[in-house]
């Protein structure tokens, strides 16, 4: 137990490509992963990269099982802010993953109950091998907005007045942003096999020191990742700056 191995890069595109050469890694050694796959800015260069490998042969993900990270609440089917549309267009589609090999997180009837399936159906399946993971600004992993503690569960969230500002500039205004989502717990990615963190940008500078070399709580729930197993974080050097 050494903490998370860090890996430091010199840009965005150098994140993209060790973070794919690392997923694409994963895969090879285990071909039927459940991968955890986040949305948002970071990954996408990595995901862009991967579909790359996958055109050239490089990379086979047809057995991997896609497991959906987060999702807004109260959005219509083919609202543009939904997040399984961005992960769809993103991932699903240039990897070429069929919609049989997505588990989607649920999002309507009686939450509380589906949640306590969807966690039942993860660990049916043996747990997860891959969460791929971007770090809000305020230290979240998925929603798990602080304080989150490290068993909680898949559930419904509010989001916190940090994570809704971040997120506006994607949606055009603040007041466009859900309020509420759906968020796969803490608790089930801390377990996965693998974590792979990027991070990038020098506003995330201050967090991802406080996340990794800061004191581990709920208040920056991607502190846990200090004790999870087998944690890789692929950081560009705006983030990391020049420590
Ligand atoms: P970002 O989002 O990759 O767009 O910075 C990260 C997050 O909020 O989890």
């Amino acid at each position: 137990m050494g903490g998370p191995n860090l890996i430091v890069v010199d840009d965005h595109d150098a994140l993209s490509g060790a973070g794919a050469a690392f997923v694409a890694d994963v895969i090879r050694e285990r071909p039927a992963a459940s991968v955890v796959v986040a949305t948002g800015r970071t990954p996408m260069g990595l995901y862009a990269d991967l579909a790359a490998r996958v055109r050239a042969g490089r990379c086979d993900p047809s057995r991997i099982t896609a497991i959906q990270l987060d999702e807004y609440l109260g959005l219509g089917p083919d609202d543009r802010r939904s997040l399984f549309g961005w992960m769809r267009r993103s991932f699903l589609g240039p990897l070429g993953i069929e919609d049989e090999r997505v588990v989607r997180l649920p999002l309507d009837g009686d939450l509380g109950q589906a949640c306590v399936a969807f966690d039942r159906e993860l660990e049916a399946r043996g747990g997860l091998d891959l969460a791929i993971l971007g770090l809000g600004p305020n230290g979240h992993l998925g929603f798990n907005e602080p304080p989150s503690e490290p068993s909680a569960h898949t559930r419904r969230v509010r989001l916190s007045p940090v994570t809704i500002e971040a997120n506006a500039r994607y949606w055009g205004s603040v007041a466009d942003v859900p309020t509420e989502a759906v968020t796969l717990g803490l608790g089930p990615l801390l377990s996965a096999r693998t974590i792979l963190l990027v991070v990038s940008g020098e506003a995330k500078h201050g967090i991802v020191h406080r996340a990794l070399e800061g004191p581990v709580g709920p208040e920056v729930p991607a502190s846990f990742l200090q004790d999870a197993p087998d944690v890789t974080v692929v950081v560009d050097r705006a983030a990391w700056g020049d420590a």
